[in-house]
């Protein structure tokens, strides 16, 4: 959306073609929309699925996920779901209830890009990418992710079974994946630094997630980063910094050390002239565990390789 805080793309269901808004979300690994039996007031303000296409299948299998802020749980169903020129058959969860923190976003559901051969938390069988190699209409189970900064162009894209090369100079830079359960993309942290200058942690590791509009990292962390930052100062889990900062962050993979533009990091004006950070103090996993949202990823090309446990950017 307008304001760079949700990525989503559309995609059709079932045989009456209907458009959802599917967040892309690489951090998930289940897929559910909306339902034509959720009456909440979230399910009311956007799209949902239902008899409209008839060869929607409706499963006896039930589906619940609790998310940092929201709750969604329905049915199983089965439909063609299409999205990039392909049509293809996959399971994915049917909200009959969906929280009322998805009244405010623009999305009908969420499209599950995390490794779902990795976790037991899968409430479907696989993501689309999975539903895509099986069906054999792409050559590998990775995909390429160039998400917009809104003030610059709205050109986001997702491809399917390659990276695009036309959306990065150079050679990507891979770095492999670790093991977790619960379908994360999380690789080490080699380094942060604030124009150059090293806040000293080590031993982090980043969970890349498309589906988070910031930079969670834990208190102590944040407070290392910030103090690098001229006239930074804490209000609760959130730092102002000064408007006019044009320093850049530095996150480092691989021995690559990739900015983050103060134009993404340093954010909306809380007034005279002082500005949000979106580097927010907030541990939502270990506490070595950085949640890596959009904020890093608008300055990236970043490929997420399923065949070869990777990341590349
Ligand atoms: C879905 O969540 C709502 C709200 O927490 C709850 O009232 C309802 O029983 C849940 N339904 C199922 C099938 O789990």
């Amino acid at each position: 959306d307008g304001s760079d805080l949700t990525y989503f793309a559309a995609v059709k269901f079932g045989d009456d073609a209907t458009e959802f808004y599917l967040l892309a979300d690489t951090a998930a690994t289940n897929t559910w929309v909306m339902g034509a039996s959720c009456s909440t007031a979230a399910c009311e303000k956007h799209s949902t699925l239902g008899s409209g296409s008839s060869s929607l299948d409706e499963k006896s299998g039930t589906f619940s996920i609790a998310y940092g802020s929201g709750q969604v749980n329905g049915t199983l169903a089965e439909d063609d779901v299409q999205i990039a020129g392909f049509t293809v058959s996959m399971t994915f969860g049917l909200a009959g209830y969906a929280s009322s923190d998805f009244e405010s976003f623009p999305i009908d559901g969420v499209m599950g890009l995390g490794r779902a051969d990795m976790t037991s938390q899968s409430v479907t069988e696989g993501t689309i990418l999975d539903a895509l190699a099986k069906a054999s209409l792409i050559p590998a189970k990775v995909f390429g992710m160039h998400l917009s900064r809104n003030e610059d162009a709205q050109d986001g894209e997702i491809n399917f079974g390659a990276p695009n090369p036309s959306r990065y100079d150079g050679d990507l830079a891979w770095t492999s994946a670790m093991d977790n359960d619960r379908g994360f993309w999380e690789i080490p942290i080699d380094d942060a630094a604030v124009d150059g200058s090293s806040t000293g942690l080590s031993d982090r590791t980043a969970i890349i997630d498309s589906g988070t509009s910031y930079i969670l990292i834990p208190a102590d962390d944040a407070a290392a980063l910030h103090k690098l930052v001229p006239s930074a100062s804490k209000n609760g889990e959130v730092y102002t910094v000064p408007c006019d900062t044009t320093q850049n962050l530095q996150l480092t993979f691989s021995n690559v050390a990739y900015d983050i533009s103060y134009r993404d990091w340093v954010g909306g004006t809380v007034g005279d002239g002082t500005c949000q950070s979106n580097i927010i103090a907030r541990q939502t996993f270990g506490a070595k565990q950085w949640l890596v949202g959009d904020v890093f990823l608008k300055n990236v090309y970043a490929v997420f390789d399923q065949d070869n446990v990777r990341v590349g950017f």
